[in-house]
């Protein structure tokens, strides 16, 4: 992996000075991503699935291509069993709703999730009265396989959990979670934001139920999700919205819905989306993930020791760099995490993420109000680490800290 060639890939690393260690939330795009979003409006800007003219056919054959992409790239074999959503939550929802739960119904999430699989379950939870377990996490926010396997009961209808956190950067080992759900008679929904951009998932391996991603956090274009599940899931739940292009047929008292995945793609889609996501998950599959992975552990171990001398210093999450997938959240004793993260983009546009990251009851339960956090991709090199360093060294200074 040549990170000093691929940087030139990306426009925002080429005109701007700036260090961008954001990922977490969204990535940079490459050339190659914005060229096929440019591509479909200028050249084929018709809908997919309905016209039969060679402009609308092309949407619709460029649609196809993506899911073959993602199957492959997934290593599953059945491209129907990818639903294009507008991102993660979407795809969350969707399960969420669509699984049919009742009154009384129990699901497990952990304690250290992000508002998109918390949120969802705690309103069926007033709306419905589905029952929420948490399975607890070590005091470092790591996942705790025995008290998940004691939360994993005879009873359980759903499983929903984070393969790596956005906050801790702890990553759940889903494969084995998958077996004790399926033990008890459970389906098991992982919540793949910030997992999938990170590492080579193997799905049919993991035996997850679904899988649910963050497109934009894996090169790909705003708005864009991909919801994954087993065939015979997917066919037994509901889709979240119902409309055009998801039915087979329609009279003025019944609806057919469409086989998968049109049920749960009703209305016209985000088709230079879709352009823009085939073209990331190609430019992914060029680079490599198992490099990818590589490079960006190398980068959390650099963090690590590039920051060890700053006084006051304290990091959310296990302090081992190699249990991190790309995240390294951390506090300055007696610091904002905003302040930092400001000071931080006006001393040396080095931008930085604060506040609680969207997984609030995380940071209610250890009493800390937030952390500023800095995210890492495969288009960051060392000088980026080290310009976040410095910078932070200086802005400790600045407040009476020392800096080794
Ligand atoms: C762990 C996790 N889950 C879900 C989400 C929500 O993703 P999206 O914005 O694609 O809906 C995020 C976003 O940061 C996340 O980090």
């Amino acid at each position: 992996m040549n990170v000093s060639r691929l940087r030139n890939d990306f426009p925002t690393i080429r005109n701007n000075e700036g260090v961008y260690l954001d990922s977490a939330c969204q990535s940079l795009r490459p050339d190659r991503v914005i060229g096929a979003i440019t591509d479909y409006y200028e050249n084929y800007p018709s809908c997919g699935g309905r016209s039969v003219y060679g402009m609308s056919a092309k949407v619709s054959l460029m649609i196809d291509d993506t899911r073959e992409k993602a199957a492959e790239f997934f290593s599953t074999d059945d491209p129907e069993c990818y639903i294009f959503t507008k991102n993660c939550t979407e795809g969350i929802n969707t399960v969420a709703r669509g699984f049919g739960l009742r009154n009384g119904d129990i699901i497990v999430t952990t304690d250290t999730e992000h508002n998109s699989n918390h949120v969802p379950w705690t309103v069926l939870s007033e709306e419905i009265g589905i029952r929420r377990v948490y399975s607890r996490s070590h005091n470092n926010g790591e996942f705790d396989i025995e008290n998940f396997k004691m939360a994993v009961k005879k009873g359980v209808k759903l499983v929903s959990v984070h393969h790596s956190s956005n906050v801790t950067g702890c990553i759940v080992p889903i494969k084995e979670a998958a077996e004790i759900a399926h033990d008890v008679g459970a389906k098991i929904m992982i919540d793949g934001s910030q997992a999938a951009p990170h590492m080579k998932l193997d799905l049919k391996k993991t035996d997850a139920d679904f899988y649910t991603m963050s497109v934009h956090k894996m090169l790909g274009p705003s708005g864009m999700g991909i919801l994954y599940g087993k065939r015979e899931c997917l066919e037994s739940i509901k889709p979240l919205t119902a409309g055009g292009g998801a039915v087979g047929l329609a009279t003025y008292e019944h609806t057919d819905l469409a086989p998968i995945p049109d049920k749960f793609e009703a209305g016209l889609q985000n088709y230079s989306g879709i352009a823009g996501t085939k073209a990331a998950l190609e430019y992914l599959s060029s680079v490599g993930m198992e490099e990818i992975r590589d490079h960006d552990r190398r980068l959390m171990r650099y963090i690590f020791k590039r920051v060890s001398g700053i006084e006051g210093l304290s990091t959310v999450g296990p302090e081992d760099p190699d249990r991190r997938c790309g995240v390294f959240s951390f506090n300055i004793d007696g610091l904002s995490p905003h302040d930092i993260a400001m000071i931080l983009d006006k001393m040396d546009s080095v931008m930085i993420r604060s506040g609680m990251h969207c997984a609030h009851p995380f940071f209610a339960s250890k009493g800390i109000e937030g952390s500023a956090r800095a995210s890492v991709y495969l288009y960051n090199n060392e000088d980026d680490i080290d310009r976040f360093a410095n910078a932070l060294g200086k802005t400790a200074e600045m407040f009476g800290r020392s800096v080794l």
